[in-house]
């Protein structure tokens, strides 16, 4: 079952909000199409949207966090280098495999379970720092 955004994971920051709905979003577009057995060429592009797109998110959110002085801001920017290493290895996966579902189980796994974690642990702090 597709996981959706919901206001219990909302950091009380509304770009911020907006931005996690569109990666969810994104990440459930890119098992679809691994359940599907789409093309190596879609997934890929879907796969190079959200690195693209979460790079500029977590820029975003690093600068709010610092702009309010938050206290888990530093942990919040280690823990993004490991979501971008993460896509990273994903792109060179789809490249080297001959099979593009073959990447589906971790990704399905690996993504979803990071980004939820993580919003609750981390982000979800966002709400103390702008009050
Ligand atoms: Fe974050």
């Amino acid at each position: 079952m597709a996981i959706t955004w919901s206001s219990k994971y909302s950091t009380n920051v509304d770009s911020v909000d907006e931005q996690h709905k569109k990666i969810i979003e994104e990440i459930n577009h890119l098992l679809d199409l691994m359940k599907q057995g789409k093309a190596r060429s879609e997934i890929g592009s879907v796969i190079d949207f959200l690195d693209n797109y979460t790079q500029k998110h977590f820029a975003d959110e690093e600068e709010i966090m610092a702009r309010y002085n938050c206290p888990i801001a530093e942990e919040n920017k280690k823990q993004h280098a490991i979501f971008l290493t993460k896509i990273a290895s994903y792109k060179k996966m789809l490249a080297d495999q001959s099979s593009a579902t073959v990447v589906t189980l971790d990704i399905k796994q690996d993504l979803m379970d990071w980004l939820i974690n993580h919003i609750e642990k981390i982000d979800m702090q966002l709400k103390n720092c702008v009050e």
